[in-house]
């Protein structure tokens, strides 16, 4: 008889890249929880910084700074880790009033939603194929359809689906999954600016099937799948989370 299906991560190690805060977060203390060892970057010098910051529990997590668009610090990285198992790729910007019409900033929300997702990539491809291990990145619904005054982020976030792709069909015979989350909506600090306006929380929700947000730990809930054996055939694709939001 086969082995039942185990979510228990015991001796795996993870790197949440965008670990310090909301979505990234909540899939760093979820795998956490199922006993895996666990390093998050974030932009913030040290994890005190984030002390008292909503969403933000660096509790039993291994933090490091780093700016992901700086490509060649991810490149001259020294881990302080010798073996990787799960790589998620959670990091994500977005700039609002009309900004990402003009090309630096289309640039900068590019760079960290899209490129560092390849620069990340290759530096821990070495790693992850040692364990046969697996990647997650994490775009968004917005990869889907037009967003109304965020071309940097729509194009980022397009990026990365075709990207999770075409690294999956590069890495299968290396025997490393990749594969994506599309969140819809869920409250984070990048969404406040939605959330805690009440009549735009309102519009959001309307469109929702659900009818409510949905939470960074559902995100997590897909992760832990992707991540697990549940998931040893799944690759190259990216689940659609959103509360029917597309539908
Ligand atoms: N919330 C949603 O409704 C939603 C929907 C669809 C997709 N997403 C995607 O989900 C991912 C996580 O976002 P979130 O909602 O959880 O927002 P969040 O709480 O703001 O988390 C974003 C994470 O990215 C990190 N980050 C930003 N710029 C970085 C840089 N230059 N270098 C390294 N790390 C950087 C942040 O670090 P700090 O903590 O130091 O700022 C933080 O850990 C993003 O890719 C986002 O686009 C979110």
């Amino acid at each position: 008889m086969s082995k039942p299906f185990s979510l228990d991560l015991s001796g795996r190690t993870a790197l949440v890249i965008g670990g310090s805060g909301g979505i990234g977060n909540a899939i760093a203390q979820a795998f956490r929880a199922h006993r895996a060892t666990v390093h998050v970057w974030g932009t913030k010098e040290r994890a005190a910084d984030y002390a008292g910051i909503a969403g933000s529990d660096l509790d039993g997590l291994h933090y490091q700074q780093m700016d992901v668009s700086d490509f060649g610090a991810v490149e001259a990285y020294q881990p302080p880790f010798d073996r990787l198992d799960i790589l998620v790729q959670s990091q994500g910007s977005v700039l609002y009033r009309r900004q990402e019409f003009a090309i630096p900033s289309f640039r900068q929300v590019v760079d960290v939603n899209l490129i560092s997702i390849m620069a990340c990539a290759n530096k821990f491809e070495a790693l992850l194929v040692e364990t046969s291990g697996t990647m997650i990145v994490v775009s968004s619904s917005a990869a889907y359809h037009a967003t109304r005054g965020n071309p940097a982020y729509n194009a980022s976030k397009a990026g990365a689906v075709g990207l999770v792709r075409t690294l999956a069909q590069a890495w299968a015979d290396k025997g490393v999954r990749v594969n994506g989350i599309a969140p819809g909506f869920v409250p984070t600090r990048l969404t406040a600016v939605t959330v805690e306006d009440t009549k735009r929380s309102e519009a959001a929700v309307s469109r929702i099937p659900m009818g409510r947000f949905g939470t960074p730990e559902e995100m997590a809930g897909v992760a832990m799948f992707l991540a697990s054996p549940l998931a040893s055939y799944v690759t190259g694709q990216t689940v659609l989370a959103d509360g029917g939001m597309l539908l």
